[in-house]
């Protein structure tokens, strides 16, 4: 493991630096594998160690660096040291990193990576995601989508790390939208067709009454008349009201489950109506309420008092808004759940809002919104399906399965499959996966089918193809015998690079969980891939004597498991044939 080298190291630097060994840690990174074949396996930055204060920041650095590499020994377990331009490059015992790399791999846990000490240092305890939330009788578009992804892959990062983690779904369950939606089923509302396609129906409905409500002010009385009587929780309507948000919720399940996504906890606006007024309340007492001539009260966030960055929480009319639902919802999440931190996945037309509500809770003395945290995205453009818009999360779902399914019917092995539809959903969503990390997350994106489903490439497609490869190689030789392994066979160079690209594993798992990116995974799985892909050309398992073809195996099969943890983190599943 990589951890064993870097404390090699860390020990080397502290015996010298008369400095405790953890003061190095972070310092020692893993080199990246390049194109040309490269000799140092890590690297320490002397700057980094002056920037920290671990040595003094005087004289010239190049100087420091190699009084440094000069003073610093070989042993067992380093090889060769050297410096250039304020780094100093080490180079570990070739058959050391082999044997210690694929020593965990004997465990077959699956855990190779994850019980990483450079994880010491990240939030640990609880932490709650919010993510997916989409708005019920409403379109779920490419942002719901987004987030739902980028949300699950931080539940997956955080619980692979050792967290223990909450997936929370807040529903759009509330609001005047919902006078109009009761309204509108009373008219155009039918029970069969809501028990037969739930959320074409619901959302029929309410484009109609929309419409209707236009032109028509019989529509807008009643809407408001079947809202007050939700609030006020009158029981025919609000059983109407539970009975669109159960259906919805039960059908989201469904589909999310071909996402292999769940949640712990269904939560919604409408389970902060009450609290949200004592919200209001507590501002109020605390004397950072303001009313407005309109008549609204107002939180007053700008440092000088003078009102010129506020934040309306209540209408004239005495109504909540999203943002007091949501001071509530977190004051109430933070009693029920006891979480370190909590996560919230929008699109970034929130950042003002999650801003403003951090700024109220941190007013309130709720100082543990200094680890609330909103993760924002960027917009995607032009997702469209053969037929036209995406309403539903499931129209995306669908078409990404058919596109799939179409490329793989000009293979054999499709034709050999039990369950091709199957496959071409997981690899279909691999390939929306692949192609929404591999960027920053603030960046908007023109969404491409063709693009995303390539077979080379950056995609998920090739990722995926790529573990099935050795998947079948793997397979294939189940007969070799595991015998033990010798080191001294696996020391050429394309060897020794899918070595050296693992030594950054739990680097990028632990990056990955500073910045709450993706693209960091994104990118070394798919180095990965690019990586075993040359190694298997040079390095054939069949026609070799059993001992090298058993070494050649171990070596992919660790390879294999890595891509495989790395995708399920991603929130891909990795298919074994395709
Ligand atoms: N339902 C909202 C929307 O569709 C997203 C909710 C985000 N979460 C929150 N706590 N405000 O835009």
């Amino acid at each position: 493991m990589a951890c064993f080298f870097r404390r090699s190291i860390a020990a080397k630097l502290s015996r010298s630096l008369q400095q405790p060994e953890d003061a190095f840690i972070s310092a020692v990174s893993a080199v990246p594998v390049l194109k040309k074949q490269q000799s140092a396996d890590f690297r320490l930055s002397v700057n980094s160690l002056r920037l920290s204060g671990v040595i003094p920041s005087r004289g010239d650095l190049q100087q420091q660096t190699e009084a440094l590499a000069r003073e610093l020994q070989k042993d067992s377990v380093v090889e060769e040291i050297s410096s250039a331009n304020g780094v100093i490059h080490f180079r570990v015992h070739r058959k050391l990193l082999v044997q210690k790399m694929l020593e965990p791999f004997e465990k077959e846990d699956n855990s190779f990576g994850l019980n990483s000490e450079l994880f010491n240092t990240l939030q640990r305890g609880t932490t709650l995601v919010e993510f997916s939330s989409p708005n019920i009788a409403k379109k779920f578009h490419a942002g719901h989508l987004r987030s739902t992804i980028i949300g699950n892959f931080i539940a997956n990062l955080k619980q692979s790390l050792g967290n223990n983690v909450i997936r929370m779904n807040y529903l759009g369950d509330w609001g005047m939208q919902f006078g109009l939606l009761g309204a509108g089923f009373d008219q155009f509302g039918c029970q069969e067709k809501l028990r037969e396609n739930p959320l074409q129906h619901l959302f029929d409905v309410y484009v109609r009454v929309n419409r209707e409500a236009e032109h028509n002010e019989q529509i807008g009385q009643a809407a408001r008349d079947f809202f007050r009587q939700l609030e006020q929780r009158e029981a025919q309507a609000t059983s109407l009201w539970q009975q669109f948000r159960d259906i919805t919720v039960k059908e989201y399940q469904q589909v999310y489950q071909r996402l292999g996504i769940h949640f712990d906890i269904y939560s919604g606006e409408s389970f902060h109506q009450e609290q949200a007024q004592e919200v209001v309340q507590q501002l109020r007492s605390r004397g950072l309420l303001k009313t407005t001539e309109k008549g609204t009260a107002v939180v007053d966030l700008s440092p000088a008092g003078d009102m010129s960055s506020l934040c309306t929480v209540l209408r004239s009319d005495g109504t909540s808004l999203y943002i007091t639902r949501d001071v509530a919802a977190a004051i109430d999440r933070k009693e029920k759940y006891h979480f370190k931190e909590m996560i919230y996945v929008t699109d970034k037309s929130q950042e003002n809002h999650f801003h403003q509500l951090f700024q109220i809770l941190l007013a309130m003395d709720h100082s543990w919104a200094e680890r609330c945290q909103h993760v924002s995205f960027g917009l995607v453009q032009g997702m469209k399906t053969r037929t036209g818009e995406v309403v539903f999360l499931e129209d995306v779902l669908d078409e990404a399965r058919a596109r799939m399914l179409h490329n793989m019917s000009q293979t054999q092995t499709t034709k050999e499959m039990d369950n091709p539809e199957d496959t071409a959903e997981k690899v279909g969503i691999s390939a929306l996966i692949v192609q929404d990390f591999k960027g920053p997350l603030r960046s908007d994106y023109k969404f491409d089918w063709e693009r995303m489903l390539q077979a080379q490439g950056d995609t998920g497609v090739f990722l995926q193809y790529s573990h099935a490869r050795l998947c079948s190689l793997i397979r294939r030789n189940e007969g070799v015998e595991a015998g033990t392994l010798d080191p001294s066979l696996l020391l050429e160079q394309r060897s020794i690079a899918i070595l050296q690209h693992l030594l950054r594993y739990d680097e990028v798992l632990h990056q990955s969980a500073q910045d709450l990116q993706p693209k960091h995974l994104v990118n070394f799985l798919l180095k990965l891939s690019h990586l075993v892909a040359s190694a298997h050309k040079e390095l054939p398992v069949k026609g070799n004597p059993d001992n090298v073809a058993q070494a050649r195996l171990r070596l992919f099969s660790g390879a294999r498991s890595v891509l495989a943890s790395g995708m399920r983190i991603l929130g891909i599943t990795p298919v074994d044939r395709m």
